[in-house]
């Protein structure tokens, strides 16, 4: 084999590994953020301290985790909707708060919202532990 197809094939295959690491974002967040549109009036926006608007946004995120245990018995989405998860989140966000990127404007990690306390992403594990 030429040296000359061997470094394209190298190169097919990284291309190949950047797309799969990058292919999260195709996976739909099973999330549903409408239960915060919900409750949310347009016409009447809450009153928010700047100060505390991370912590609102961390509030709102567990209501549509509960909304997403109800329905479906585990807690967190998969690690692979993380990203559009964020985006669905961001989305709903940038009506009320234009400008305001949640995860650098309140340092959380993608994979935050698929991580949970010790690790318990079902109801059933979590019946285990306690
Ligand atoms: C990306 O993900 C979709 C659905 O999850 C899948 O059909 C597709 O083949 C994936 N693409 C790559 C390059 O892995
Ligand atoms: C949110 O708004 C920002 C800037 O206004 C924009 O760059 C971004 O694409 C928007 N995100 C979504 C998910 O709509
Ligand atoms: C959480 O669970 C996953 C799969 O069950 C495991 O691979 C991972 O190491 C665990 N992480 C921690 C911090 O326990």
């Amino acid at each position: 084999m030429s040296a000359a197809l061997l470094r394209l094939l190298l190169l097919a295959g990284l291309l190949t590994t950047i797309a799969v690491a990058q292919n999260t974002t195709a996976v739909p967040c099973p999330l549903d953020f409408t239960v915060l549109r919900r409750l949310y009036d347009p016409s009447n926006p809450p009153v928010i301290d700047s100060s505390q608007t991370c912590q609102y946004i961390r509030q709102g995120l567990r209501l549509v985790q509960s909304d997403y245990l109800r329905r479906t018995s585990r807690f967190l989405p998969p690690l692979s909707s993380a990203d559009s998860c964020w985006r669905s989140y961001q989305q709903l966000i940038n009506d009320s708060l234009p400008n305001f990127d949640i995860r650098r404007s309140c340092g959380f990690q993608t994979s935050w919202i698929s991580q949970g306390c010790m690790n318990i992403t079902t109801r059933q594990e979590f019946e285990t532990l306690f």
